[in-house]
């Protein structure tokens, strides 16, 4: 947020900040999309929907279940809200009581601890290191796990690493979680669409044994460009999923009833969005491998290759310590990133906002030459912090 502001700041004061650390996929929606928004409202579908969601959506979204993710799920086990960001917090707090423990593997999406906390259960966070791909280790989570231990939180592909699981690794993060009865697993699959083969999506769910244990969260808002829209939903177990509806209909009650008819264009859209998706997702890749090979050429800067979603977290650890006149100490990841800021006029976010500070995140939803003239700026203003090395 402090690096929002003082981007605000500058652009305000008629500095050109690219800005690179938005969440948000930088394309309109789907225009076959929107169209069925503004005739959803031309047709008055402008009333309260049943609290869950819509029985044809819903239905749709068991459809999507079974066709893409081999996940049978009835209406009855799905809850539409508004934006998988409802979905997630509801879950925690359906299922967590005060004392419980919420495992969630490092680097996480910001809002995962925090929904821990406002549950009055205890994030036990689980680092995770840029050479194995910022991928959880089935031994590591093995130790963090006892009796308190109730939900696991897993987001693949991963914000803010890009990180896919492969289904041989969940497999045995699935064995891991046998072993402990009360645990269950919040699978984040919000990217699930924004993923560069040979990667694949494995739902969580849908390994042997786990459909009783996890909770399936998704969403429209990153695949098919509709942030604005708020539209995200839950798959699980009945008695789970009517808690969390318990919990939407004394808070927000259902989602938009425009919205819903819009979910339901864009599952039309077919297998993985079709055509529509396919077209973004190019567009990302060419982007993902234009900045790998890019800040490949910088010294000192480690990158795991992104398999998914929209962003690069880079290990930019081996500058911190370098001091820069009229600066200050880069001293960690805040600092690069107002550094960054303030000499290259490039937004991007700190790693320990992620929960790890050697890196920082690029979010890769910008044109190609935005992104090219960011790289350069960024790589000038980095090479200024240390003598460059002789080859
Ligand atoms: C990992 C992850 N999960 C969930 C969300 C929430 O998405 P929404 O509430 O827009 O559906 C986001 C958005 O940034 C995200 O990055």
């Amino acid at each position: 947020m402090a690096i929002t502001d003082q981007a605000t700041a500058l652009v305000q004061a008629g500095v050109p900040v690219i800005r690179l650390a938005a969440g948000e996929p930088d394309f309109g929606t789907p225009v076959p999309i929107a169209e069925a928004g503004i005739d959803a409202i031309r047709q008055g579908y402008t009333r309260y929907t049943p609290n869950a969601g819509t029985l044809e959506l819903r239905e749709a979204i068991c459809h999507k279940f079974q066709e893409e993710n081999g996940l049978s799920y009835t209406p009855d086990q799905i809850l539409v809200s508004n934006g998988a960001k409802q979905c997630i917090l509801q879950a925690v707090l359906a299922v967590c009581s005060p004392g419980d423990e919420v495992i969630i593997p490092a680097p996480y999406w910001v809002s995962y601890p925090e929904m821990a906390r406002l549950a009055d259960a205890t994030p036990v966070i689980v680092p995770t290191h840029i050479d194995n791909d910022f991928l959880l280790r089935p031994e590591a989570l093995a130790a963090q796990l006892s009796e308190k231990s109730r939900l696991l939180i897993l987001c693949s592909p991963s914000n803010p690493t890009g990180s896919v699981y492969p289904k041989e690794l969940l497999q045995q993060i699935a064995d891991v979680v046998k072993r402990f009865p009360r645990l269950l697993v919040l699978s984040d699959e919000i990217y699930e669409h924004i993923i560069y083969p040979p990667a694949k999506h494995t739902s969580f769910a849908a390994l042997p044994g786990m459909w009783e244990r996890t909770l399936t969260v998704n969403g429209f808002s990153k695949a098919f460009a509709m942030t604005g829209w708020r539209l995200g939903y839950l798959g699980g177990p009945k008695h789970f999923v009517s808690a969390c509806g318990k919990i939407q209909s004394q808070s927000t009650s259902g989602a938009s009833s425009i919205s819903q008819k819009v979910g339901l264009a864009a599952l039309a859209l077919g297998f993985a969005g079709g055509e529509e998706v396919a077209t973004m997702v190019k567009a990302f890749r060419e982007r993902r491998d234009y900045l790998v090979l890019s800040f490949g050429e910088l010294d000192g800067v480690k990158i795991s290759e992104p398999q998914g979603a929209f962003y690069l977290f880079m290990d930019f650890s081996s500058y911190y310590g370098s001091e820069v006149e009229g600066f200050g100490v880069i001293k960690d990841s805040e600092s690069l990133c107002r550094y960054l800021l303030d000499r290259a006029q490039v937004a991007v976010v700190p790693g320990g906002a992620f929960g790890d500070d050697n890196c920082i995140r690029i979010s890769y939803a910008a044109a190609l030459p935005t992104l090219q003239e960011a790289a350069e700026k960024i790589k000038k203003a980095v090479e200024l912090l240390r003598p460059s090395v002789a080859v």
